[in-house]
């Protein structure tokens, strides 16, 4: 195997997120508003979308190349059928580590088959233990209730220390903050807090409603003294803070007010099979028809495909959130969260 090239900005490649759906069990304003996201929205069909088998083959061929970590995502993933199957395949690859990001929804009842089928890790989404405030951000009819029961099963099936993320959005959840931090505090789990991004086209994302990692942990600090912890690994996402306390650890992804695009080591695979080498890209490299061939002409052999994916690495020059904030983030329109995953 041919480990990938270093991108133009020198980056490695070591993540593949791969999206499984398109669709979410959520309407979270942030992310699928409803008004965009609505009844007639038409969400990819069944055969469209990469399959286990063609998603296997191609995580086979990013782990020659360098990948060492896996992340389900969607949409929310636990909608596709049988996910735990897809795990199985997937941890018949040897290195890499299987992770899934969910908003815990529909965990009570898998989570257990997921540890069984070899998932590593799980992070969960969850925005305000509040009711209330739960709903205004998710807009989903599911209960806070279930979400926690997700917390509870996948404890008991093994997954711990689980990340917990949650979003800021100022006016909306910022009250929800140490609320959050008394619930996780000595639970053995990491929560994080996520600046509200500009992702997609459709959250009218404005700054103002940013609340800026600086700020956040200001007001954590002030009731639970932190100090800062270094990183687990280069290129990690969140900054690692500790309640000096021994309360346990926090992390903040600070992606609008302190950007890591120049350690950034991530590829984004698309429910459809496109390849998008930033969360904020405008369009995707087609592996689906060199997957699955087209015309009744045969697919790519993993070598051809491994030189494929090598070549849009090395071209790769992205960073979208440094040139944000800059003011120069590039135009067109982008990619929605929700297809192409967290
Ligand atoms: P672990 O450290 O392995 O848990 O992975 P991670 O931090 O990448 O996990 P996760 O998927 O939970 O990422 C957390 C959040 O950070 C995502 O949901 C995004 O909101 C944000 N994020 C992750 N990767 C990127 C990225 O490449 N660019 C930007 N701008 N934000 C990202
Ligand atoms: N800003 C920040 N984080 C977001 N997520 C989704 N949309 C946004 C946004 N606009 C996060 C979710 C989840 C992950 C999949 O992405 O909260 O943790
Ligand atoms: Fe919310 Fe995640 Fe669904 Fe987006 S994909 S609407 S962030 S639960
Ligand atoms: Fe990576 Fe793009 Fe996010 Fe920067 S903006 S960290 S390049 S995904």
């Amino acid at each position: 195997p041919v480990v990938a090239p270093h991108d133009r900005l020198g980056r490695p490649l070591r993540d593949l997120r791969i999206s499984i759906t398109d669709r979410c069990n959520f309407r979270c304003t942030y992310c699928m508003p409803r008004e965009r996201f609505g009844r007639e929205h038409a969400f990819l069909p069944r055969k469209s979308l990469l399959s286990f088998e063609e998603i296997t083959h191609v995580a086979r061929v990013f782990a020659d190349l360098g990948v060492e970590k896996i992340r389900l995502t969607g949409g929310e993933p636990l909608l596709r059928k049988d996910v735990p199957r897809l795990v199985a395949m997937l941890a018949g690859i040897p290195g890499l580590e299987l992770t899934l990001t969910t908003n815990a929804a529909l965990l009570a009842r898998q989570a257990q088959a997921l540890k069984d089928a070899g998932l590593d890790r799980i992070t969960v989404s969850l925005d305000s233990l509040n009711e209330t405030v739960f709903h205004q951000m998710s807009d989903s009819d599911f209960s806070l209730q279930e979400v926690l029961q997700g917390i509870e099963a996948a404890e008991d099936a093994g997954f711990k220390p689980l990340k917990i993320n949650m979003v800021v959005k100022r006016g909306v959840n910022d009250g929800e903050i140490l609320d959050m931090v008394r619930h996780f505090r000595h639970s053995g789990h990491i929560l994080r807090f996520i600046e509200y991004m500009d992702v997609g086209e459709t959250n009218r994302w404005r700054m103002d409603e940013v609340l800026t990692a600086q700020e956040i942990i200001a007001r954590i600090d002030a009731e639970y003294p932190l100090e800062a912890i270094g990183a687990h690994y280069p290129g990690e996402v969140a900054k690692r803070w500790r309640y000096r306390d021994g309360g346990g650890e926090i992390g903040i992804i600070a992606s609008v007010t302190q950007t890591f695009c120049h350690e950034c080591t991530r590829l984004r695979l698309s429910p459809e099979g496109k390849l998008f080498t930033c969360l904020f890209a405008t369009q995707g490299h087609d592996l689906m028809t060199r997957v699955r061939g087209v015309n009744g002409k045969a697919g790519d052999s993993p070598e051809q495909l491994a030189t494929w994916v090598s070549t849009i690495w090395a071209d790769r020059g992205d960073r979208y959130s440094e040139l944000r904030q800059t003011g120069l983030a590039p135009a067109g329109d982008k990619i929605e969260m929700s297809y192409i995953g967290g």
